[in-house]
């Protein structure tokens, strides 16, 4: 029995052995490989043989040479530099902006239109396109006028006297869009000498009022305006 434990535990001691002498063999060439590195190493570590861990480095080879108002005069400059670029570059990106956002020149020049009053003979109509809508401007007739005022505006369907309506009351600019559902009514036409509208028979007079039909309003005044004489804007 004792002859089996001697013989197990020798063994067991050779196996070890046989382990240990790898790991042993890795940690000398590790230790060499180190010895080798110190020698040829460029590093210089804060901290070998220093009692304190911090190293402060010197800025003493960025020092500016010149005097502290030289170096001032140059950071003031630069400052100044700077903000100028960036508030540019801010005005220019705002006015890009606001330049996109505004409305096109084809939209602008819907917005306003400009008409020669002198090609319209008295007694005539003229329609011209606004913003995608007819407007009817009519140079009006004494007798028309006089039959305009002297109608009794205040038992009409949407009561409105002529002078309400027409700046001049030889021009009255109108929409041209029935106040029912939007039909485009006819010129000099209708039991009242102004505008038929023959959706449903809806009649306006020589002011545009609602006289007669279902039409619940007068035809709308759009905003004008007289530069001369003989011109008219309209928007
Ligand atoms: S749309 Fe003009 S009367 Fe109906």
């Amino acid at each position: 029995m004792s002859a089996l434990t001697s013989r197990s535990s020798a063994l067991l001691r050779t196996c070890a052995r046989q382990r240990l002498a790898p790991i042993a063999a890795t940690s000398m060439a590790a230790q060499r490989r180190g010895k080798a590195d110190q020698a040829t190493s460029s590093f210089d570590s804060p901290f070998r043989g220093e009692t304190s861990s911090t190293k402060i480095p010197s800025f003493a080879s960025y020092k500016s040479s010149k005097g502290e108002t030289s170096n001032k005069v140059f950071q003031y400059f630069m400052v100044g530099t700077m903000g100028m670029l960036t508030g540019v570059g801010a005005k220019a990106t705002v006015q890009d902006f606001l330049v996109n956002m505004s409305a096109s020149a084809d939209v602008l020049a819907q917005a306003k239109v400009e008409l020669d009053l002198s090609a319209i003979p008295e007694g005539k109509n003229v329609i011209i396109k606004w913003r995608g809508k007819p407007v009817f401007i009519r140079h009006r007739t004494a007798d028309e006028i006089k039959e305009a005022e002297d109608a009794k505006w205040e038992s009409f369907r949407d009561p409105q006297p002529d002078s309400a309506r027409a700046k001049k009351p030889e021009w009255l600019v109108m929409l041209g869009v029935c106040t029912h559902l939007g039909c485009v009514p006819i010129g000099e036409a209708g039991d009242f000498g102004g505008w038929f509208c023959p959706c449903h028979g809806s009649h306006y007079d020589i002011s545009g009022r609602v006289r007669k039909g279902p039409a619940p309003l007068n035809l709308e005044i759009p905003e004008y305006d007289f530069p001369s004489e003989t011109s008219i804007v309209i928007g």
